[in-house]
């Protein structure tokens, strides 16, 4: 079988508690089960991460360019969080370790402040999911699974 990342940044560990009324009252392991269903139903193997640090998501995302390379792996579904915003260092990683990546946000960013209107990392990603929820993770494995 082959593997698929889901990949989650900085505050995701906060999901069902942190401002509920934009990221919902699911948790981050109510995501992960959620996930691993899906996953099985699809005949992927599933690895679920999520750090607060920029440097170990980077490292994770050369690993996994790694594997797709060899492989093993089809890509990821990555919630960059803030970084999605500010990080060109995460931009460079996913374009240097040629990671296919489906970006995800479970809230609509551009119905938000600003700030959150511009992705850095959106250019190198295969295609984004905002505002679907927790059911965005869903759609991105099935989008991935699918070959986009
Ligand atoms: C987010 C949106 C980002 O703007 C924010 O910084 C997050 C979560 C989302 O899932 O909607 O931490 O990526």
């Amino acid at each position: 079988m082959t593997t698929v990342l889901v990949l989650n940044g900085p505050n995701l560990n906060l999901l069902g508690t942190r401002k509920p009324e934009v990221y919902g009252n699911t948790s981050l392991a109510d995501v992960e089960k959620m996930c691993q269903k899906e996953a099985d139903r699809l005949e992927l193997d599933l690895v679920f991460r999520q750090s607060n640090h920029e440097g170990q998501l980077i490292d994770w995302i050369h690993e996994f360019g790694r594997e797709v390379k060899a492989g093993n792996c089809i890509g990821a579904v990555y919630n960059p969080g803030a970084h999605t915003h500010t990080s060109v260092a995460l931009h460079d990683a996913i374009e240097g370790a040629a990671l296919p990546v489906v970006e995800l946000h479970i809230s609509n960013v551009h119905k938000r402040e600003e700030f959150r209107h511009h992705s850095v990392v959106s250019a190198v990603c295969k295609g984004t999911i905002t505002g679907l929820g927790v059911e965005g993770y869903r759609a991105a494995l099935r989008a991935l699974q699918a070959g986009y």
